[in-house]
């Protein structure tokens, strides 16, 4: 296993490392073979009172923070992308360490994340207002404000880029933070936090306070000097920040949920392509992805060879040793492995497991990649969100039948289409509801392009132009514009 140096296990609040008020740490654990990493600080309500306070000081009016051009603010961000390439190897390595994902993966993560900084850099002098011609002597226009302070509660499945979709487009629009990563992922969070340093941000601007979600994050949640939430893990605690925003001060809440996202299979489709693009978007980063494909629809006419090939491509993903040439590490934790074996278990029940099934070995959290055919729309595991690399391929006749059966769902994150029928693309396009539709590819986000969920899979969205939306109020002003001189 590969040695890693950890140089922050401590609060950043203020531009300072702290202990926690109370001293209280917790345990980081390597999913790998289930031993403790090291002890980080454990942030609780009286933390996450001193970053908020650090946070509301920086966006004072008057302070070094609020008073910089929006052109050095994008210069800031374009140091810390520099920075972040610098030490792209370390944190990957860091990442790998706490999460468990291959660390050829998080690297590729790390410098996506990093041009994520560089395209909101950009995007600092340009966030602009409009005129507007109103009616009456008057000239209009808006003025696009920073939201003000801002919370980000993230996710342990893609750590460093969560950070960094929360954080560029916020500081971009001049806003500062308090960001409590996921208990099981604090590493490169405060990696990351280091660089925000280095990179000569002002005392205050970003904070991060790791700790338990129930606790830190309830608190930030709660606390009425946050002028905003931004949120990505489950539909449950979803809920609970919504319904926190609206009894305390209704900040804002952009929230990041579950998905439960078909890909559909014409007949005419490529067998071996198919099932290619259907493995990678049920199993990326070990099915621990929000916009997974979980439901693979195949028409009848190529069902059978297609279940076979997926079988035999899940058969030979390589389950491993993340620090090597692995496509598949170990699950985040035992939480996550028990909750996966018990849906692969009920799926055994119901449903014909082709491929998979079982652990990988006998210390850590490795699950063998898993597929189940002859899957219906009423089992669990086509119902419930897995989180773990499980495909179920459900099997179809007509495009009416699938798109009313892609469509039953509380979910509405993501969507796709295989098939060389450009009408029988632009209808599932048109009838699918889903925050994203992929044809003929699966999982292909960007930097420039909006992401986010329909109905239960979440509110608002991120990347693009879009996310950056998220992080600044519309102030309209209006002036009386006199025909003449009033003198
Ligand atoms: P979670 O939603 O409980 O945790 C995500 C973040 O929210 C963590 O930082 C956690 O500390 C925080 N949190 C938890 N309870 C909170 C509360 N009451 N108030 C404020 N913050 C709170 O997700 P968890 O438990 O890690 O995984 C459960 C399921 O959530 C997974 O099986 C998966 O289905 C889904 N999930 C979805 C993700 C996505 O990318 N949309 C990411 C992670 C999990
Ligand atoms: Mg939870």
């Amino acid at each position: 296993m590969a040695k890693v140096d950890i140089k922050y296990t401590k609060l950043f609040i203020n531009n300072e490392w702290v202990d926690a008020v109370s001293k209280k740490t917790f345990p980081t654990i390597n999913p790998q073979d289930e031993s403790v990493i090291v002890q980080v600080a454990e942030g609780d309500k009286a933390d996450i009172d001193l970053a908020v306070q650090a946070a509301k000081k920086a966006f004072h009016r008057y302070s070094e923070w609020r008073t910089l051009d929006a052109s050095q603010r994008g210069r800031l961000l374009l140091k810390l992308a520099d920075l972040m390439d610098r030490d792209a190897k370390y944190l990957s390595e860091l990442e790998t360490l706490d999460n468990g994902k291959p660390v050829t993966q998080a690297y590729g993560e790390i410098i996506w994340a990093a041009g994520i900084v560089r395209y909101y850099a950009g995007k600092a002098d340009k966030i602009l207002g409009s005129t507007i011609p109103a009616d009456g002597d008057v000239l209009s226009f808006t003025l696009k404000e920073p939201v003000g302070v801002c919370g980000s509660i993230l996710p342990w499945n893609y750590p460093v880029p969560m950070f960094i979709w929360k954080i560029a487009p916020a500081l971009a629009a001049g806003c500062t933070l308090v960001v409590k990563p996921a208990e099981q992922t604090p590493l490169t969070a405060l990696a990351l936090a280091a660089l925000v340093k280095e990179a000569g941000f002002p005392a205050g601007v970003v904070n991060v306070v790791p700790g338990y979600g129930p606790t830190a994050g309830g608190a930030l949640t709660h606390h009425p000097d946050v002028d905003k939430v931004a949120f990505t893990g489950s539909t449950e605690v979803g809920r609970i920040i919504m319904n926190a925003a609206a009894a305390v001060n209704l900040k804002r809440v952009t929230l990041e949920l579950g998905g439960k996202s078909p890909l559909v299979i014409f007949n005419d489709a490529d067998v071996d392509k198919a099932a290619d693009i259907a493995h990678r978007a049920a199993f990326a980063n070990a099915g621990q992805c929000c916009v997974a494909a979980t439901r693979t629809y195949v028409q009848a006419g190529i069902y059978d060879k297609f279940v076979a090939k997926a079988a035999e491509i899940a058969q030979k993903r390589k389950v491993g040793n993340p620090y090597e040439e692995v496509e598949q590490g170990p699950q985040i934790d035992k939480e996550m492995y028990d909750k996966v074996m018990s849906y692969i278990e009920s799926g055994k029940k119901q449903a014909r497991c082709v491929a998979g099934g079982n652990r990988v070995g006998s210390k850590g959290f490795f699950i063998q990649p898993t597929v189940f055919a002859d899957v219906t729309d009423d089992m669990k595991i086509s119902r419930e969100e897995i989180f773990g690399p499980v495909q179920s391929i459900h099997k179809f006749d007509s495009f009416e039948e699938v798109v009313d059966r892609a469509n039953d769902s509380n979910y509405g994150l993501g969507a796709g289409v295989v098939t060389n029928d450009v009408n029988i693309a632009l209808a599932f396009i048109r009838h699918v509801r889903a925050g994203s539709v992929w044809v003929n590819t699966y999982e292909h986000v960007t930097t420039q392009t909006p992401f986010g969920g329909f109905r239960e899979s979440g509110l608002g969205r991120e990347l693009g132009e879009e996310g950056i939306q998220q992080y600044v109020e519309n102030k309209t002003v209006t002036l009386n514009l006199p025909k003449k001189p009033l003198l």
